[in-house]
């Protein structure tokens, strides 16, 4: 499945669908090159439009994407089933650089679907944790239904800190309650300059978590963010994900803070 010609998409059959939360689903599909992680794809439905998507897993033979139901063209992914195919163009965008994050204390903060395009580099540093001086990973979500990936949740306990909080509990909640900063305090940042953060999730929410990490003087140029634009051609062409002189689809999505503090919305 090698794509040489980035406008053309390719089909790509779904092999399996989880049932994350009520409106979203996992969707494994089956591709055999490894995009990286942070990369996205543009996925479309024949007769009803596409829609940028993170990959939220890699193997050799498959990628896995994380789909909330929110409208027109995701709306028609939920009515397909195992045995019918997406279609996709890219990998596009530039992803996460993995090899800045080798023997540095990551700390990785996302929120609500946010997870869905670090859980690739969350994969990576669990099954290498040799590669890394220390992992830790902060989770928020509105309520405990709206936690996703559980079980994978459950495994990285074995090699990473997780701590998850939610905005609102549930009876059974025994967990944190509270919004995500509320979890910064709680890092040992052994030695700030030896750190990398990664933030991702909603805008109000990238913007409070950054705020957070400064207040515990982590250096801008350490804090990595992914924006969610609204996109079309992908590739550089339309514009629509302009700003400034800056493309979100091309320089991005995964921008260093430092350099990107300004494109914040
Ligand atoms: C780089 C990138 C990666 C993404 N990764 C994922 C992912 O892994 N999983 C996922 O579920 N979604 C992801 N999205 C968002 C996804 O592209 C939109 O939800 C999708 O385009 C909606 O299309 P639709 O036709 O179903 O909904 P529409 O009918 O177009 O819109 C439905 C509602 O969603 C809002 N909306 C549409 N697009 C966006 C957007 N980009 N940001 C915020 N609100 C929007 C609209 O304003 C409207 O209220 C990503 C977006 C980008 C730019
Ligand atoms: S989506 Fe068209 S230029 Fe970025």
């Amino acid at each position: 499945m090698n794509n040489n010609n980035l406008y053309r998409p390719i089909r790509a059959e779904i092999l399996e669908i989880r049932q994350e939360t009520a409106s979203d689903r996992t969707f494994v599909l089956a591709w055999n090159s490894r995009p990286l992680p942070g990369q996205f794809f543009e996925v479309s439905v024949p007769r009803l439009g596409e829609a940028p998507v993170s990959i939220s897993a890699i193997e050799d033979d498959r990628i896995e994407m994380t789909i909330r139901k929110v409208g027109r063209v995701t709306d028609g992914i939920f009515t397909l089933g195992p045995g019918d195919a997406l279609f996709l163009r890219g990998p596009y965008g530039n992803g996460f650089p993995l090899n800045r994050f080798e023997n540095k204390h990551l700390v990785i903060a996302a929120g609500g679907t946010g997870l869905a395009p670090v859980r690739p580099v969350i994969r990576h540093f669990t099954a290498r944790r040799d590669q890394l001086a220390g992992l830790d990973v902060l989770l928020g979500f509105k309520t405990p239904d709206d936690i996703l990936f559980r079980d994978d949740i459950e495994k990285w306990k074995c090699d990473a800190s997780i701590r998850v909080t939610v905005d609102k509990p549930a009876d059974a909640w025994s967990g944190a309650v509270g919004v995500i900063t509320t979890l910064v305090p709680e890092v040992d940042f052994r030695d700030i300059n030896e750190t990398e953060v990664i933030v991702v999730g909603p805008p109000l929410m990238m913007k409070f978590t950054v705020m957070a990490f400064l207040d515990r003087a982590i250096p801008p140029e350490h804090i990595w963010v992914s924006y969610e634009r609204r996109m079309s051609c992908g590739v550089g062409k339309c514009g629509h994900c302009k700003i400034h002189d800056r493309y979100v689809c091309l320089d991005g999505p995964v921008f260093n803070y430092a350099e990107a503090r300004w494109l914040q919305d």
